[in-house]
């Protein structure tokens, strides 16, 4: 019988404060989920007339999933406040004090484009440590603004064919299965590996004339198959919803790329670092590959703000690793 993710949360050892907020987000998650399913006949399609802090047009499901969660994990005991894609500010739930506890940031509903025509969609989200203080004081957005390498947890939920949780505690990556006969998480993989070399790489290729140099040569030499410099032929999947794109590369590796682009040169980049880049760049990392915001490890990238934005390359190392050092090189003079 595989293993419930209550029983491997039992068995993991982890903190019983973190693991009562994860499974309030599962919950969370299992509603999102049956929300998904419904569809049309559920009314939860279409968009709304109110944008997010992104200046972004909010879609019906993006709301509802964001009140889903707010809602399944407010009740957790050691949840000090939360950080959403759907929210301009923090959502408090208790102060900071003596006590620390858990900041969770998450974007509820990821490839939103997606909803309206039943293509896979996700929930992805983070954990990070909650200051402690001697006296209670409200908790604030600086507080946040801790770097990935400080994240205790982190996963996403794809509602695809399946609604699988790709989790990860610190200690490898594990997927559990919805049983939509039971209602119950199983584990279908304990200890997901993304393979070091792929022959498959992710991009929305519509973009390509404003890519910057290294990644426009990336993606060339890619393109340019077995007679070109990789010596391979490469496959290309874009299926832009990033929960189901870094889902396929978990399961069989592969290279995924958001990168900065001239459309918006003061913009680092489209996808968010706290609740996007950090939490994917922890999975893939514990999974053997890497993640690389175009400076550096996605990880060590320090955050300035909440919402911040960042330019996104992970997936298998080898291909991770060439594209840093198509940047190095790219920074070299003449
Ligand atoms: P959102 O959740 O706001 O719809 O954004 C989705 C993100 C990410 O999941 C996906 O990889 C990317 O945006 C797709 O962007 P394009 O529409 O530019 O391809």
């Amino acid at each position: 019988m595989p293993v419930t993710l209550g029983q491997y949360f039992a068995q993991s050892g982890a903190d019983p404060s973190l693991v009562e907020l994860l499974l309030a987000v599962s919950i969370g998650c299992e509603r999102i989920s049956a929300a998904v399913r419904r569809g049309a006949v559920g009314d939860i399609l279409g968009a709304l007339e109110s944008e997010n802090v992104q200046g972004e047009t909010q879609k019906k499901l993006d709301v509802i999933s964001n009140e889903l969660l707010l809602e399944a994990c407010s009740p957790a005991s050691r949840l000090v406040a939360i950080g959403s894609e759907e929210m301009d500010g923090i959502y408090e739930v208790r102060k900071v004090g003596p006590q620390g506890g858990f900041f969770l940031l998450f974007d509820p509903l990821d490839g939103s484009s997606n909803i309206d025509v039943n293509v896979s969609i996700g929930t992805i989200f983070s954990v990070l440590p909650a200051p402690t203080s001697a006296t209670e004081r409200d908790a604030t957005e600086a507080d946040f603004l801790q770097p990935g390498r400080s994240q205790i947890a982190a996963g996403y939920v794809v509602y695809g064919p399946q609604t699988t949780l790709v989790l990860t505690l610190r200690a490898g990556v594990r997927a559990f299965t919805l049983d939509p006969v039971t209602g119950e998480w199983l584990e279908t993989n304990e200890a997901l590996a993304i393979p070091p070399e792929t022959k498959e790489f992710s991009i929305n290729a519509s973009n390509m004339r404003h890519w910057a140099a290294p990644v426009r040569q990336y993606v060339e030499e890619c393109l340019a198959g077995d007679t070109g410099p990789r010596g391979k032929n490469f496959n290309m999947r874009w299926v832009a919803s990033m929960v189901a794109d870094v889902h396929r590369i978990v399961m069989r590796g592969g290279v995924f790329l958001y990168p900065w682009d001239a459309r918006e040169p003061n913009r680092a980049g489209k996808l968010r670092l706290m609740y996007e880049a950090n939490p994917m760049a922890l999975l893939v990392e514990q999974a053997g590959g890497a993640a690389f915001d175009g400076q550096g490890a996605t990880l060590d990238c320090k955050p300035v703000s909440l919402h911040q934005r960042v330019s996104v390359m992970l997936g298998s190392k080898a291909e991770v690793e060439r594209l840093a050092r198509l940047h190095a090189e790219a920074l070299q003079p003449a």
